[in-house]
């Protein structure tokens, strides 16, 4: 697949552009908004250059990948010939429907249509497809261009070339993808965090840990380890028996809360959104610019341990031969 469409070029939109373009892709990026296209260009431009500083990229690699990309506000001129269409724009169904309803009328029916959407089942997303079986989710994490992970989400009916395509493409990028055997709401890692996140927010509420110390206790603990070391791996060298113990133990004690919880609630009521506001679980004062530069610093540097790591396994593989 040479030509990539991406649609929407907003938080998650400009990431994809810049890992289909540094993959060598034909990229056609679409924003309804000229500003919104030289926005997104500009941070491409800078996460490229951060990149080419912590010689994760040369000078000319950034200008090629930024020679492949180009920008339109015409959702037709951007569709055409396109062989994957990733769309990220926003989390409205009704919009969702509508454009792909133009995708469908315009491209061959060889094209695969995929959404980076968060929450919506692939079965509300083709309700009015006319050919619903090349539709698929490709589900990336903020920032897209340094998580790995993509999660991809079929159906019984999604063709195995589609699967297997869109799968491919996500190697070839760079990612780690997995499919998921079955569609559930918030696959599988929104799904861990939100229980995670409940039990959090139980020992906030009552009043066992601050937001700061929980943030400190899990970055120095399963942050620390799962980035080579996942949840169910960590058990099997714990020991089971351990495992088996621990949960035995620990699970009745736990939240089992269906509930937002009310001070979330509240925070969202009083405008405390976070770096939006200058105010969330922290307080900011440059709309979060420094913790986005600091965690985009650091997650490079993680980004760049884990491609080494990858390199040199593959060299074991091969030397094992
Ligand atoms: N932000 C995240 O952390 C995150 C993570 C994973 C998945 N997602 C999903 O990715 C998608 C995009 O999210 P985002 O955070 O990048 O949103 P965003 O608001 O940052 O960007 C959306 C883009 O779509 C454009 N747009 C708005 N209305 C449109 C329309 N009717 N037709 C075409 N384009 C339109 C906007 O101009 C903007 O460029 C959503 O489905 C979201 O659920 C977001």
């Amino acid at each position: 697949m040479k030509n990539i469409t991406v649609l929407g070029a907003g938080v998650m939109g400009h990431g994809a552009a810049q890992l289909f373009a540094q993959a060598g892709k034909n990229v056609r990026i679409r924003a309804r908004r000229e500003s919104s296209l030289e926005e997104a260009k500009e941070r491409m431009t800078n996460s490229l250059k951060i990149m080419v500083e912590k010689n994760m990229l040369t000078q000319s690699d950034m200008e090629q990948a930024l020679d492949r990309i180009t920008y339109t506000t015409d959702l037709h001129e951007a569709i055409q010939d396109a062989d994957f269409i990733f769309e990220s724009i926003p989390e409205v169904l009704e919009k969702k429907l509508d454009t792909y309803e133009i995708i469908e009328s315009t491209v061959s029916d060889k094209t695969i249509i995929s959404s980076n959407t968060s929450t919506f089942p692939l079965k509300e997303l083709t309700q009015k497809a006319k050919n619903p079986e090349r539709f698929i989710i490709t589900h990336f994490f903020n920032p897209p261009q340094l998580v790995p992970i993509v999660e991809i989400v079929k159906v019984e009916n999604t063709k195995d070339n589609v699967v297997q395509s869109t799968y491919d493409l996500m190697k070839e990028i760079g990612k780690s993808p997995v499919v998921l055997k079955k569609e559930i709401t918030g696959f599988i890692v929104n799904r861990v965090q939100v229980a995670m996140l409940r039990e959090a927010f139980h020992l906030m509420e009552m009043g066992v840990a601050t937001a700061e110390d929980i943030d400190i206790a899990m970055k120095g603990s399963l942050g620390f380890k799962w980035a080579f070391c996942g949840p169910m791996e960590s058990q099997d060298l714990a020991g089971l028996q351990t495992t088996k113990a621990m949960v035995g133990n620990i699970l009745q004690d736990l939240s089992n809360t269906r509930e937002v919880p009310s001070f979330l609630t509240e925070m969202v009521e009083n405008d405390q959104l976070g770096i939006r506001t200058n105010e969330g679980f922290y307080k900011y004062d440059d709309n979060g610019e420094k913790a986005i530069h600091t965690r985009d610093d650091h997650f490079l540097d993680l980004l760049k341990l884990l491609q080494q790591k990858a390199e040199n396994n593959k060299d074991k593989v091969s030397s094992t031969k």
